[in-house]
């Protein structure tokens, strides 16, 4: 489960997120929408264990986020939780292949899995034709298929996906929602997602707003 307890964080003394408080439990699949500039990303980062609170507790199964030591924390990065980044942050100087598969080599799962999950994943998401191809040869949503599928080989407990069918086109956006309903329901995955779109909102069980600094 996790827990967000009244949540404050402002940037050079102008308040963003306002008192959030918020329970997620495993499996469950959220999304978050607002506008531009609201907080979700900042909501996001505080969630998944990258950016401190000004107050409040992050608590993931009972454990304070920010009050773990430096080996629990990377631990944690390594195996829990999978990051589609608003920017997709791939690596340049890896080929697509060795950027799906540099996490999951430093995680717990076992080699055999993370072949399969990379195979079930690169053809399912449709870039099993780009993976000895560089990010920067990639088109904008060929990133962001790689960056969903780099999030997703090792299998995380949590997944966080910042807008993550914003540069694909209604038929890629659709293999996304589907894979990401069918991995909620099969592996229990927790998910939570970023999204201006309302038919990506509705993918989700839940659907909460980010509004003056506080989820509604
Ligand atoms: N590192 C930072 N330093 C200063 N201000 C920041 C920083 N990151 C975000 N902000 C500010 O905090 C506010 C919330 O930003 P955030 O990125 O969380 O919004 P968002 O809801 O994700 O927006 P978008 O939908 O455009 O991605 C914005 O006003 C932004 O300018
Ligand atoms: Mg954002």
């Amino acid at each position: 489960m996790l827990q967000l307890e009244n949540i404050e964080k402002g940037y050079n003394g102008e308040p963003v997120l306002r008192g959030i408080t918020l329970t997620i439990n495993d499996g469950e699949y959220l999304s978050v929408m607002g506008r531009s500039g609201s907080g979700k990303t900042t909501l996001l980062n505080i969630l998944g264990g990258f950016l401190p609170p000004e107050s409040g507790r992050v608590l993931w199964d009972g454990k304070d986020v920010y009050a773990m030591t430096d080996a629990e924390t990377a631990y944690a990065r390594c195996n829990k939780v999978g990051y589609v980044f608003q920017g997709f942050k791939l690596i340049n100087t890896l080929s697509v292949a060795d950027n799906i598969l540099l996490p999951a080599s430093l995680s717990d799962l076992d080699d055999t899995r993370v072949r399969a999950n990379f195979q079930e994943l690169t053809r399912e998401l449709c870039i099993d034709t780009l993976l000895e191809k560089y990010p920067d040869q990639l088109s904008g949503g060929q990133c962001q298929r790689a960056a969903i599928c780099r999030a997703l080989c090792f299998e995380p407990s949590l997944l966080i996906l910042d807008e993550p069918t914003g540069a694909l086109d209604v038929e890629n956006e659709k293999r996304v929602m589907v894979l990401l309903r069918r991995i909620n329901q099969e592996k229990k995955m927790t998910m939570v997602q970023v999204t201006h779109s309302d038919a990506v909102a509705r993918n989700a069980g839940r659907v909460l707003t980010m509004s003056d600094g506080v989820l509604v």
